[in-house]
């Protein structure tokens, strides 16, 4: 696990040369060949790169330095934590602006995203990517303050719900944990933001353990009934068992009715 993990990073720092040794050569130098083999890593070079990503694929709707345009809202405020949830959800880059944003398979590698996200930090003042520590996490806590605040929308297990207007909350249970946090203090689209007056960094820590938790739940056996939760399980057993005895009923007095049919006894 960890020594493939190590392969892929040297092969991706591999290719990363290869591309580099490439542009430098093609690119006769343009950025200064030697200093090349750095760059990617200062916070600077970061921004320049992603400065380069937006100018391909979000100024359209963003417009120059992110101050916004009719097709897409200003990114001047949406900080790092925003940018990195739009992206690694696959929200963004939107193909059309008028429908919610669909999670979609992330069109950016790990890098690219890092770069975008260093960019539209750099465009004004925002929520920074949360810091996660699951082990302090108090998941109880965390189950509470999720049946409060994110239940009445997301579902009590985390597999979402509609909301009015043909939109909804999502499923959680395939959300990356990072991202359950940005959602909090971002607050996407028709989501309230949960920003630290309203929930302190360990509350967030606490809930995100608790979206951990239901990804992976202890199942105590039975039926899960997909998870959908208290409401749906009594409904499913108001059914089932009220079915049951209506069967049970019929049974019962089937013979006073047969009886009841032979004398042919007009009482309707
Ligand atoms: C087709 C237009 C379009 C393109 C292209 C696009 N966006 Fe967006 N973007 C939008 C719209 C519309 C919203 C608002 C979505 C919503 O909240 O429902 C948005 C929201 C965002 C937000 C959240 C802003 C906020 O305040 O809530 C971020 C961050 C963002 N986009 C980043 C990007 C990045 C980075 C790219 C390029 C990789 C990109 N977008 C490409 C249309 C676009
Ligand atoms: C009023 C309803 C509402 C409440 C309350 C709410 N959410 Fe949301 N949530 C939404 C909606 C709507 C979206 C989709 C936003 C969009 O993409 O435009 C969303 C999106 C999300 C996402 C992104 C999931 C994905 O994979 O795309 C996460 C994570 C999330 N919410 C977590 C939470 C947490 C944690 C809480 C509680 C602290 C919470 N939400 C409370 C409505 C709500």
């Amino acid at each position: 696990m960890r020594s493939s993990r190590h392969l892929v990073l040297v092969a991706l720092a591999a290719v990363a040369l290869a591309v580099g040794v490439v542009q430098g050569t093609a690119g006769a130098g343009e950025s200064g060949g030697a200093g090349d083999t750095t760059s990617g890593t200062s916070q600077a070079d970061l921004v320049a790169a992603g400065e380069q990503l937006f100018l391909t694929s979000c100024i359209s709707c963003h417009g120059v330095d992110g101050v916004g345009t009719p097709n897409g809202p200003p990114l001047t405020a949406a900080g790092e934590a925003n940018a990195d949830f739009m992206l690694r959800t696959g929200r963004m880059p939107m193909a059309s602006s008028d429908v919610q944003p669909p999670d979609k398979p992330v069109a950016y590698t790990d890098t690219e995203i890092r770069q975008l996200v260093a960019y539209v930090g750099s465009l004004g003042d925002g929520p920074p990517i949360p810091q996660l520590d699951l082990d302090a996490a108090d998941v109880t806590n965390g189950g509470q303050l999720f049946r409060a605040n994110c239940a009445p929308c997301h579902n009590a297990s985390g597999i979402g719900g509609a909301l009015s207007y043909g939109r909804h909350a999502p499923s959680l249970q395939e959300t990356g944990l990072e991202q359950v946090a940005e959602a909090m203090r971002v607050g996407p689209g028709q989501m309230p933001r949960f920003g630290p007056d309203v929930l302190t960094d360990q509350e967030v820590n606490d809930i995100v353990a608790y979206v951990d938790y239901l990804q992976n739940p202890d199942d105590p056996g039975g039926l899960n009934l997909g998870y959908t939760g208290p409401v749906a399980e009594g409904f499913v057993a108001l059914v089932i068992g009220l079915g049951a005895l209506m069967l049970v009923i019929r049974w019962i007095t089937r013979e006073r009715r047969a009886a009841g049919a032979r004398e042919g006894a007009p009482d309707a």
